[in-house]
């Protein structure tokens, strides 16, 4: 009876930030590049890198870019193996602006499981204060323009040969606990922007 009293709002909040060592230790999963400052440079290819927790039951995510500022997604790639730990983004034409934020997510039913640092992308080399070294041994995708409405990914991956098999006994328990992971992650994160 007395709960009813407390704002739902707040309600969530706090249970929010109740899972949050739960959320955190649950799953490993960080974009190491682009980071803080980094910039994308338009006619090159960009290095992504990340980190990743082996148990987490994750074996393929999907890239896209998103601004701050604006809506609409840029589509890159579609199930890159999660196996990989590198990729390279070739930029043709996208929109210069310092608000993108890299995401990795399953694009299939929306669930997030991590977001880069805000970083910028300038137009042409002649703008960038520093070259972007591509990835010798990664992949390289491309995408070109800006937001896509048609959501087409620019590249899909095709299914790993390796890695797949191995995942078959754990993938079901696995993807149900990466599936509650990622519902406390979007939680904690609607939590913290409310905060803010
Ligand atoms: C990003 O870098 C800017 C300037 O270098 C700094 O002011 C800001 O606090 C940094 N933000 C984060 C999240 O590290
Ligand atoms: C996203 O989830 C769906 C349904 O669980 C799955 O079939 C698909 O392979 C997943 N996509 C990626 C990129 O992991």
């Amino acid at each position: 009876m007395r709960f009813s009293s407390i704002p739902a709002t707040i309600l969530s909040l706090l249970s929010a930030w109740l899972l949050l060592p739960l959320a955190v230790h649950g799953s490993y999963f960080e974009i190491t590049s682009p980071s803080n400052g980094t910039q994308w440079v338009n006619g090159q290819a960009n290095p992504v890198t990340w980190e990743k927790g082996l148990l987490d039951g994750i074996t393929s995510f999907d890239v896209e870019l998103a601004r701050l500022s604006q809506d609409g997604l840029l589509y890159a790639a579609k199930d890159v193996p999660a196996d990989t730990s590198s990729l390279n983004i070739y930029l043709q034409n996208v929109p210069a602006a310092d608000d993108y934020f890299l995401l990795f997510l399953n694009s299939t039913h929306g669930v997030m499981y991590t977001v880069s640092d805000k970083f910028s992308i300038v137009a042409s080399s002649s703008s960038a204060s520093s070259t972007p070294q591509p990835l010798t041994s990664a992949p390289t995708v491309s995408i070109s323009g800006g937001p896509n409405p048609t959501n087409a990914f620019a590249t899909t991956f095709p299914p790993s040969a390796n890695g797949v098999l191995a995942w078959k006994t754990v993938e079901g328990p696995m993807m149900q606990m990466a599936a509650v992971t990622s519902v406390v992650l979007v939680a904690m994160l609607s939590g913290a922007l409310a905060v803010l």
